[in-house]
């Protein structure tokens, strides 16, 4: 199956209902994004299918062939995105693991809404758990990265 990641076409050969994470981590070491809960519980896999957050520990391949799909090793060629920057910024990550799916649900986020509301923020984000409680700094870089 073809996959296109990153604005580039990848081949994998998995069974179509094998989770887009596995493919992405295993297949093509594409290891940007996490495995945490596998169980759609805890948003460290989060990843972008055609510009929306999607978690790729549910989503067999089969069902993002043909879409766009974008992980944080794509979120930006350099690794300044705004917020990948305002994340330096404010030191968010404390660990660490979390952080690629947090970037990636804000990313999404500020591209389909470029001034949210901190409610809307709250909203946004409240499926990305971090066991270190970054949360005060993930918010304070996304409302830094709004600005
Ligand atoms: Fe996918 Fe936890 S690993 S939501």
């Amino acid at each position: 199956m073809e996959l296109t990641i990153n604005g580039k076409v990848h081949k994998v050969d998995v069974d179509d209902d094998t989770p887009l994470l596995w493919a992405l981590r295993d297949e093509l070491k594409m290891t940007g994004t996490k495995f945490g809960c596998g169980a759609g519980l805890c948003g460290a896999c989060t990843i972008h299918i055609n510009g929306n957050p999607a978690r790729a520990c549910l989503t067999p391949i089969a069902a993002a062939k043909g879409a766009k799909i974008t992980t944080i090793e794509g979120l930006s060629d350099t690794g300044d995105h705004p917020l990948q920057q305002a994340w330096v910024k404010h030191n968010v990550p404390q660990c660490g693991y979390c952080q690629s799916g947090q970037l990636m649900s804000a990313a999404a986020l500020l591209a389909n809404n470029p001034t949210p509301s901190e409610k809307e923020i709250d909203s946004a984000m409240s499926g990305n758990l971090c066991r270190c409680g970054t949360y005060p700094r993930i918010k304070a870089a996304i409302q830094d990265a709004v600005q």
